[in-house]
This record gives structure tokens, C-alpha cells and sequence, in this order.
């Protein structure tokens, strides 16, 4: 990504391309606190559609798309439900809690291997002796799940169970693009399966900033709400917008290239024992439980070979592919990793 580094830390680290620079600067913009702003109008109504919900929510951030759409399920006191290694509960500084007054409560972490009669039977109905759940989260790509890609099978049957039980399904869709891309299932067939969902722009689609909460439009004009108090509420967002609408338009079809190239990643690596799980997406979880170098030891000499990787744990690392990333940074990358492996 950097002139001196091939950065596999995250596909949080893209810049704009010219092309979504140009449209970020021919952008139409208004007071989108006044609903004025016509490129944040026109986002919202484009992502609604893709995913078949009436409406959508620009927000700031993936975490605070998330939070926002949890809020309109989870009532303070109430419980969600999720596994253990959702971003949810690990990575959001326990907002759910902080903000929403959430009791989550989770399954161990199994990535995308979900199996729903584990989750049918952890719901606690309503009443006076104990937490009722009101939601059921599941992450598509899983993050810290190797971007492990939920079976349609698996999320069909767990939106029976939220039926049978009367929750609701949240879907945190950050990379959804990239299981749309591996699994080839329409946007649209996993819209019908949540009550809400968050979406981002800028994890592998390469906009700057930018999430969707997406929800029936009741759902979506408390939202406005919710992230009004939360202190999102944005003013000239369009030119975020623009950039977001470009990456929807052109940045889609092509994650198939990071898939590709986070399995040239995988394959190079997985010789030395240290694949965590089966490649399906763009992120490359490492388990070094059985290897002699520890995580932090390992993204030391890889950045010392130009390379930089993700520490997530004392023995898990995460490598990341992305739009910055040229063929070029691959093959460095391939050749300085088993180098590394088979020196320890
Ligand atoms: C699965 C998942 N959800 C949500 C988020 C939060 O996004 P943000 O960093 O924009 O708050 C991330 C960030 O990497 C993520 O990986």
C-alpha cells in the first residue's frame, strides 16, 4: 500500500482511487441533518434497494451502524445474543452496553460454523425471572472468523428460529460483499433474511468512510434518530456518499481479485501448519498455537521483510488483501512469509 510496504493489516487502509476522488468532487451536497443532502438521499434509497428494505441510514462508521440497529431491537435490560468472537462484543468497547444498556450474552466462537439449534437454545423467552432475548446477531464475513462465509442454509434456518422465538436478526455486514462474491448469493436473498443490518463502504470497497443501517422505514427513522443522539448526525456528507455510491458501482465484481489473492497468501503459508481456517474470502487468519514464533515475533520480521500483518492475539495474526494491493505486493509477500516460517 505504502511506497515501502506491502500493508496486509486491514482492508481499512485503501485510499480513494482518482475515479472516487473525482466523484467525491463533482458530488451534489446539502444538510443531510435537514435530509437535504441529495447524494446521502440518493446512497440511503440505492442500498435500501440492493438489499430489498425500504430504507436505509448513512452512518459514520461500521460500529456505529451496528450499535444504532441494535438499539432498535434490544430495549436497555435486554439481551442480545451472538458468538463470542463477534465485533459486536470484541471490538466496539462494550458500546452495546455503554449506550444501549445491552446484556449480550454468547455462544462460543465457532466463526461462520454456526449451528442454530445452539442459538434456539439459548433464547430466554419474556417474563419476570430472567434477561429475554430480543435479538440474535451474526457477522457475514466473520472478522475474527477468517472470513469464514455463513451457509444460506444455516442463515434461512436461523431465521426460522428468530420467528419460532419472536426476535429479531441483525446481521453485521460489514464485508457482506464478499460473501455475495464467494458464495455468488444475491444481495438481495440475504436482505430478506434480517430485520436490520449494517453494511460498509469502506472494508474492502475502498471508500473512505461510511456505513448503512438497513431496516424497514419505521426502523430506519428511529435510527435517524438514535444516531442524531449519538452524535452522527452529518452535514455535507455527500462527498462521503459519492464516494460510497462509486464503490458500490465499481468496487464490487472485483473483490473476486482479493479473494484470489488472499488464497495465493494462504497457500504460500499453509505448509507451516499455521492456517486457522480455510481461506474462503480476503482475510487470512493465522493460529500459531503450534509454531514456534509468536504473533508479535512474526509481524516483527515480516515487517522488517516490508510486510506488515495484523497482531489480533499472542499467538492469532490476521493478513488482509485490498484494492492497494497490486500483484507486485503479493508475490513479495508470498516469497517473504515462508521465509520467515522456515527460519524460525
Ligand atoms: C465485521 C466488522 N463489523 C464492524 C466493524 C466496524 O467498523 P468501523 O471500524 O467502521 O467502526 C468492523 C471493522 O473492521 C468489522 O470488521
Amino acid at each position: 500500500m505504502t511506497d515501502l510496504f506491502v500493508d496486509l493489516r486491514s482492508d481499512t487502509v485503501t485510499r480513494p482511487t482518482a475515479g472516487m476522488r473525482a466523484a467525491m468532487a463533482a458530488a451534489e451536497v446539502g444538510d443531510d441533518v435537514y435530509g437535504e443532502d441529495p447524494s446521502v438521499n440518493a446512497l440511503e434509497a440505492e442500498v435500501a434497494a440492493l438489499f430489498g428494505h425500504e430504507a436505509a441510514l448513512f452512518a459514520p462508521s461500521g460500529s456505529m451502524a451496528n450499535q444504532i440497529a441494535l438499539q432498535l431491537s434490544v430495549s436497555p435490560g435486554d439481551e442480545l445474543l451472538c458468538d463470542a468472537d463477534a465485533h459486536v462484543v470484541t471490538y466496539e468497547i462494550g458500546a452495546a452496553a455503554a449506550y444501549g444498556g445491552i446484556s449480550s450474552r454468547t455462544w462460543p466462537a465457532v466463526g461462520a460454523d454456526i449451528d442454530p439449534e445452539v442459538v434456539a437454545g439459548m433464547i430466554r423467552p419474556d417474563g419476570y425471572f430472567a434477561v429475554p432475548t430480543r435479538a440474535i446477531a451474526v457477522e457475514q464475513t466473520h472478522n475474527r472468523g477468517g472470513g469464514g462465509v455463513i451457509p444460506l442454509a444455516t442463515l434461512r434456518d436461523l431465521r426460522g428460529v428468530a420467528d419460532e422465538a419472536g426476535v429479531a436478526l441483525h446481521c453485521d455486514g460489514a464485508r457482506i460483499w464478499h460473501a455475495h462474491v464467494a458464495d455468488g448469493v444475491p444481495l438481495i436473498e440475504y436482505g430478506r433474511l434480517f430485520d436490520t443490518m449494517s453494511v460498509c463502504l469502506s472494508k474492502g470497497l475502498g471508500a473512505p468512510v461510511g456505513s448503512l443501517v438497513v431496516g424497514s422505514a419505521d426502523k430506519i427513522e428511529r435510527a435517524r434518530m438514535i444516531r442524531k443522539r449519538m452524535g452522527g448526525g452529518m452535514r455535507q456528507a455527500g462527498i462521503l456518499a459519492a464516494a460510497g455510491r462509486y464503490a458500490l458501482a465499481q468496487h464490487i465484481d472485483r473483490l473476486a481479485d482479493d479473494h484470489a489473492k488472499a488464497a495465493r497468501l494462504a497457500e504460500a503459508v499453509a505448509p507451516f501448519g499455521v492456517l486457522a481456517t480455510t481461506v474462503r474470502t480476503n482475510l487470512v487468519a493465522l493460529d500459531l498455537t503450534k509454531h514456534t514464533l509468536d504473533a508479535r515475533a512474526l509481524a516483527a520480521a515480516a515487517r522488517a521483510e516490508g510486510v506488515l500483518i495484523s497482531v489480533l492475539g499472542p499467538r492469532t495474526a490476521r493478513l488482509v488483501t485490498h484494492l492497494g494491493l497490486s500483484d507486485a505486493d503479493i508475490d513479495r509477500a508470498v516469497a517473504a512469509l515462508p521465509r520467515i516460517f522456515a527460519a524460525a
